[in-house]
């Protein structure tokens, strides 16, 4: 369950953050991309991201903790049954509160985009995906051309791994607990208070700010966010540079660690499942740290208007 729900968060992150930039590149497509997330088939997905995401933080806290602790490793059963009772325990009061934001959504006529266009819509980044892979083999046989593997040895000193291992493993562990807080109010913010439809409520206030969505665009909320300043600080962007900083080198870490789980036998296909770990970490944080670290102009958000009206 633990390797299943992180992955599907991976997997969510990769399409998110993409998308999330285009609010300051290419603003008409942001507005496409914040309909998809409005369309039934990613209001299942958006149940079962917060379920996976739920989940993984209380699990990940309970590893955590019994890893340091091999006195309670006896209470490992009852360890995983609190785990399923706080997740069920959060997530009621949170389904009720995202529920209500679907219910009032749908007592309008609303227009969904077609099934097949939201599908059509995520091919670019299967291709993306598929080329990375491809591009991490070539790299990996590249290096196994090059360079000789070193004879691996049987000593002591291996077997308790590498310190660059051990610094990952404290690594998932300390990145993980301050991912609970962030990743947590992120959720709560997107999906209770604002709920995901009003993200584009015209007239609506921006969730943690005190600034005005006027135009109803999914790009003017981001804008909204991210120029918000409490004494000076944009506070937003800085929680979303830390929350897209944890994330992305916790998730790809932890993908290293499943997909060089299943290359064990092929030295050639585990090198390279860690330079495609390398390779979309990297993407992520480049094309999500120049939007945070970007401007979105009032053309923009103009641009973004005539898309929705476009539509
Ligand atoms: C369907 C669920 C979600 C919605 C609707 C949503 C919505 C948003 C929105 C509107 C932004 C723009 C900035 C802001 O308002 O703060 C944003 C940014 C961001 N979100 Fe989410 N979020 C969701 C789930 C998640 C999850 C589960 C994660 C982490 C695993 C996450 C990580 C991020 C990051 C890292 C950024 C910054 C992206 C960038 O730099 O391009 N989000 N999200
Ligand atoms: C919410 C707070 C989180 C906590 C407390 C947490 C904790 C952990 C822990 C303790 C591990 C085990 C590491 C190991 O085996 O050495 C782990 C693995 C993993 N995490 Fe997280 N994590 C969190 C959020 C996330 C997020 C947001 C993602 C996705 C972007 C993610 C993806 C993964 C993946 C893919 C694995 C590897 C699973 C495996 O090896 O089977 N985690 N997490």
């Amino acid at each position: 369950m633990h390797r299943l729900t992180g992955l599907g968060v991976v997997f969510f992150l990769v399409l998110h953050v993409i998308d999330t930039s285009w609010a300051v590149f290419y603003p008409a497509l942001y507005e496409k991309a914040i309909k998809i997330y409005q369309s039934p088939l990613f209001t299942i997905g958006e149940f079962l991201l917060v379920f996976a995401v739920v989940y993984h933080a209380f699990n990940g806290l309970r590893i955590a903790i019994m890893d340091n602790k091999p006195e309670l490793w006896k209470y490992q059963e009852r360890a995983a049954y609190i785990v399923m009772g706080a997740t069920v325990l959060v997530l009621v009061p949170v389904f009720i509160g995202m529920i209500r934001h679907v219910l009032a959504h749908y007592a309008e006529p609303v227009q969904n985009l077609p099934l097949t266009e939201v599908l059509v819509e995520q091919l670019p980044f299967l291709a993306g995906m598929v080329v990375a892979a491809i591009a991490a083999v070539i790299l990996s046989a590249v290096y196994g051309a090059v360079v000789k593997p070193e004879p691996v040895t049987g000593s002591a000193k291996t077997n308790q791994g590498s310190a660059l291992e051990r610094f990952w493993w404290s690594f998932m562990r300390v990145s993980g607990l301050l991912i609970v807080p962030l990743v947590l109010g992120h959720l709560a913010a997107m999906h209770v208070v604002q709920g995901v439809f009003d993200i584009t409520a015209a007239g609506a206030v921006t969730v943690g700010t005190n600034l005005v969505n006027e135009s109803g665009t999914a790009t003017e909320f981001v804008a909204n966010r991210w120029n918000f300043l409490v004494a000076g600080v944009a506070v937003w962007r800085l929680y979303d540079i830390a929350l897209l900083a944890l994330v992305t080198v916790h998730g790809f870490n932890g993908l290293r660690y499943v997909l060089t789980d299943y290359t064990q036998d092929s030295p050639l296909l585990r090198r390279a499942m860690g330079y495609l770990c390398v390779i979309g970490a990297l993407t992520l944080l480049i094309v999500g740290g120049a939007a945070l670290l970007g401007t979105i102009e009032p053309t923009a958000i103009e641009a973004a208007k005539q898309a929705l009206r476009a539509h």
